[in-house]
């Protein structure tokens, strides 16, 4: 198999890539724009690998899309490249919706010219794998969870950039047959992820003892599902998911920010026993709330599960801990993102 993975560059498309890696044989090519959240270096345990490439690529360029499609003549295509904060999309929605919206119109474009054109065989194997959000279905309140037939109403700029993007690739199999297929996944997170979100931001200020900032009253929920556990089912979904369905990705892992923000200060505490910011909870700081702050979300994973038997292999339990354990035993990479030298190389080679 050949892929192009948009957004390789990224927190959840370099877990993929760096899956696909060990354990596939698979040929991958990573199309990036290396925004400020793509970093290479979170895919420096392959780039020397003849099976991998990097094509850096806008996906707003339509004519370099095409380019990578004629030169790869991909077997499938699985795109999470987006603009993925939603605090960014409040302050500034025009990126969302040129990235999130008008890119994912030219792959479409490009992904069914192209698969027009394909010989028999090859065209009925061709799949397109959008990469969504649950926050596509908005706010759930206090009970219930998201299923597949939740309908779509989202809050923020990015989640109504997502949906978007959610309804254009359904429309490209309603009307073309186009061969497509939609993840919406929960709260991801884990090693690699940019410290704007929630879980690499609060570790990285408790170590600096800094004031970790909490939303309100750090009352709403999310459901978190550790990183290479939704790799997984974005591998299992572009393989065996059935053309034109949405499956629903989620952890079974409620928690209020609170609770979260106070389980890592717990972790450090026992982690860096000698810190002089233990407590670490003592860093907590309550600052005004996000516009429009959904309260909570929550998914129904059990298509997922029975149709293609994914379970998640980490509870929130075990995977916070490796995901701290990673953060305080890979300071260099997270060094090198906070203080911008990430882009060196960026800078070196493209301006
Ligand atoms: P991220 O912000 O870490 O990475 C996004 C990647 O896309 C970066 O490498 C960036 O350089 C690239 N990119 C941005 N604009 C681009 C453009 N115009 N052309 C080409 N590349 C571009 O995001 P993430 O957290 O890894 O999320 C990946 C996907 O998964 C997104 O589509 C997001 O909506 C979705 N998702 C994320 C979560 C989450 O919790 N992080 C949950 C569910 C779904
Ligand atoms: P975030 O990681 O930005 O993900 P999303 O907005 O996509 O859910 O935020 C997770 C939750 O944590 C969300 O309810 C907002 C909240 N939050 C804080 O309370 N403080 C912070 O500094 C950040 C970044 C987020």
């Amino acid at each position: 198999m050949k892929i192009i993975v948009t957004g390789g560059a990224g927190f959840i498309g370099s877990a993929v890539i760096r899956q696909y890696m060990q354990e596939t044989e698979y040929e991958i090519i990573n199309l990036d724009a290396l925004t400020y959240a793509g970093n290479l270096e979170s895919l420096a345990s392959v780039s020397d690998h003849p099976r991998y490439h990097f094509e850096h690529v806008d996906i707003r360029n339509i004519e370099d899309i095409k380019r990578v499609f004629k030169q790869y003549q991909p077997d499938a295509i699985m795109h999470l490249a987006a603009e993925s904060h939603v605090d960014r999309s409040i302050d500034g929605p025009a990126d969302f919706i040129q990235t999130n919206i008008v890119g994912t119109y030219n792959l479409l474009e490009v992904a069914k010219s192209y698969w027009d054109e394909l010989p028999a065989e090859k065209k009925q194997k061709f799949r397109f794998h959008h990469v969504s959000t649950d926050e596509v279905y908005g706010d759930l309140g206090e009970t219930g969870l998201f299923t597949e037939e939740t309908a779509y109403e989202p809050s923020s700029p990015y989640s109504a950039s997502k949906a978007s993007s959610d309804h254009l690739v359904r429309a490209w199999y309603r009307t073309y047959g186009f061969p497509v297929v939609i993840t919406n996944c929960s709260n991801n997170y884990g090693p690699y992820q940019f410290p704007e979100k929630l879980i690499p931001l609060v570790t990285m200020n408790a170590c600096e003892g800094k004031p970790l900032p909490i939303y309100g009253k750090g009352d709403q929920i999310r459901d978190w599902l550790y990183v290479d556990d939704h790799a997984t089912a974005l591998r299992l979904v572009l393989e065996k998911g059935k053309v034109a369905e949405t499956y629903n990705v989620g952890g079974h892992n409620e928690k209020t920010n609170l609770d979260v923000v106070k389980t890592i200060c717990a972790l450090l505490d026992e982690m860096i026993s000698d810190s002089k910011h233990i407590p670490h909870e003592s860093l907590i700081t309550y600052v005004a709330d996000r516009p429009g702050h959904d309260i909570r979300y929550a998914i129904d994973a059990s298509k997922i599960e029975k149709e293609l038997g994914w379970v998640p292999q980490e509870t929130f339990e075990t995977g916070l801990r490796k995901t701290i354990e990673w953060y305080l035993s890979n300071s260099t990479w997270l060094d090198n993102v906070a203080s911008g030298a990430y882009r060196d190389w960026v800078q070196r080679q493209y301006g």
